[in-house]
């Protein structure tokens, strides 16, 4: 069933197709069935994967289990032919909902590709889709439950910008669903990408230029070869899943922003990529408290009951794969397992903040040397240490804030392994000497062009 939707004569196998189920699944008791939502291509891009085309099953799909048996009961694909990084891993909420006078079971998610879904949890039949952000891949669902593809959402070559991004327009940090308001409370957000075709990639081949191909990242993509057009942006978003449109939504400087959790109470609590903590009215909106952290927060929140109390935890930390090269504040730790109470009385610990703060400078190279090192930086380093001085370091340090002794002695990481056990690769069986010299000319040059003047 799923072969007939793809092309054998690229040997999909051989990279193994995708579709990792990587985030939550979902049961439901009654029904005893298993929903598991499935991630995207490997290669990313389709034209590689599965150049006549086709489906992909079941890649990018919701699927419906036996959690007895394993055996495959009914599937609902939300992106056919997944070519954007759309994964259908993010969690699956179950509910009642009330649907045309009739109360129905259906399951809900809001995956990478911006659109919000209603299913019906018992039998797959699709009830709505409609984009809770701005979307352009597609302009909407058939009656089919089929999207709708814009013109030149998968070009053959490229470069195009694809909103959402890769990013997702909602990712792992979980949203929530409050049966008293009728709301689901999505950290939805917008990180933008351009897409070009990589024409001579082949799997795990480690070549300059090839996006992170020198890590055994099969992408079949370059990066923003020209400059993304959209802008970042990230929000709390109060959705109503019957109506499928916006209810309230609390704005933020950055994407990234943490998990929500909705209480009986009418709250909602959510951590933001700037280092706070915030309680909001579930039904308006309305900020009514928040507290300072000691970094961007990506966690949802729990509550829980002890002695007749009420307690709401937070784990407090950055990271994931826009954490890793970006951050939103200053704030850089340590992370912290936080818990509040009403009428507690704790002290707010401070915050370590960054001393990453001055623009590299004065380190040699030969300016020759620049366009080679952006080939091998692409292939090498770019999805850990970012653009240097463009961004600014999540949880990698980025090269453009380093000090100069560092670039000068940038072997000791990259061919010597100083810090492999903190998660810093060594290249000693792919890079040379030769190929550092190219790497600092690219990082101290960046940096030099960029530089405020
Ligand atoms: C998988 C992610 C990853 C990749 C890929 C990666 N690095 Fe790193 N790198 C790290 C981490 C994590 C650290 C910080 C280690 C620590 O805590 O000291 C680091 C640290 C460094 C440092 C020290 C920076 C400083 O100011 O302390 C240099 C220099 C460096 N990396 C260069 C490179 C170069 C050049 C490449 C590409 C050839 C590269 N790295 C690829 C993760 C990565």
């Amino acid at each position: 069933m799923a072969a007939e939707t793809w092309d054998p004569s690229a040997q999909y196998w051989k990279a193994g197709g995708g579709g990792t189920v990587w985030d939550a699944m979902a049961y439901d008791p009654d029904l005893n069935l298993l929903y598991i939502g499935v991630g995207n291509g490997s290669p990313w891009n389709r034209h590689l994967r599965s150049p006549a085309g086709g489906d992909n099953l079941f890649l990018a799909s919701i699927v419906a289990l036996n959690p007895d048996t394993g055996d495959y009961v009914w599937h609902y694909q939300n992106t056919p032919g997944d070519t954007w990084d759309y994964t259908s891993t993010q969690h699956i909420i179950l509910a009642d909902l009330e649907l045309d006078g009739a109360v129905r079971k259906v399951l809900m998610q809001a995956p990478k590709n911006g659109f919000f879904y209603v299913i019906d949890r018992e039998t797959g039949e699709f009830l709505s889709a409609e984009p809770f952000v701005e979307v352009t891949w597609a302009t909407g669902y058939d009656e089919n439950g089929r999207p709708i593809e814009a013109e030149g959402a998968r070009a053959k070559t490229g470069p195009w910008e694809t909103i959402p991004s890769a990013y997702g327009a909602h990712n792992w940090h979980p949203m929530s669903y409050n049966p008293e308001t009728g709301l689901v409370y999505i950290p939805a957000q917008g990180i933008p990408l351009v897409q070009t075709t990589d024409p001579a990639w082949e799997l795990n081949r480690h070549m300059p230029g090839s996006t992170m191909s020198g890590v055994g990242w099969n992408l079949g993509y370059f990066f923003n070869e020209v400059a993304p057009e959209a802008t970042p942006f990230g929000h709390l978003l109060a959705w109503d899943p019957v109506a499928q449109k916006e209810v309230w939504r609390a704005e933020y400087i950055s994407p990234w922003n943490g998990g929500t959790l909705t209480t009986a109470g009418n709250l909602v609590f959510q951590g933001t990529a700037d280092g706070r903590f915030i309680a909001y009215n579930a039904s308006t909106g309305e900020l009514l408290w928040q507290v300072p952290v000691t970094s961007g927060v990506v966690a949802a929140p729990m509550t829980w009951e002890h002695d007749g109390e009420q307690f709401v935890t937070i784990a407090v930390g950055w990271g994931g794969v826009y954490g890793i090269m970006q951050r939103a504040t200053d704030k850089v730790g340590p992370g912290r397992v936080f818990t509040f109470k009403r009428g507690g009385t704790g002290e707010i610990p401070m915050a370590e903040m960054s001393d990453r703060t001055e623009l590299v400078a004065g380190v040699p190279y030969d300016p020759d040397h620049v366009a080679e090192g952006v080939g091998l930086y692409v292939a090498n380093c770019l999805f850990c240490h970012g653009v240097p001085g463009v961004n600014n370091g999540g949880n990698v340090p980025n090269l453009g804030y380093s000090t100069a002794d560092v670039l000068t002695n940038m072997k000791a990481w990259v061919l010597d392994g100083a810090a492999v056990d903190r998660g810093m690769p060594s290249f000693a069986d792919k890079l040379t000497e030769e190929d550092l010299a190219k790497l600092v000319a690219f990082v101290q040059g960046t940096v030099d062009a960029v530089r405020p003047q």
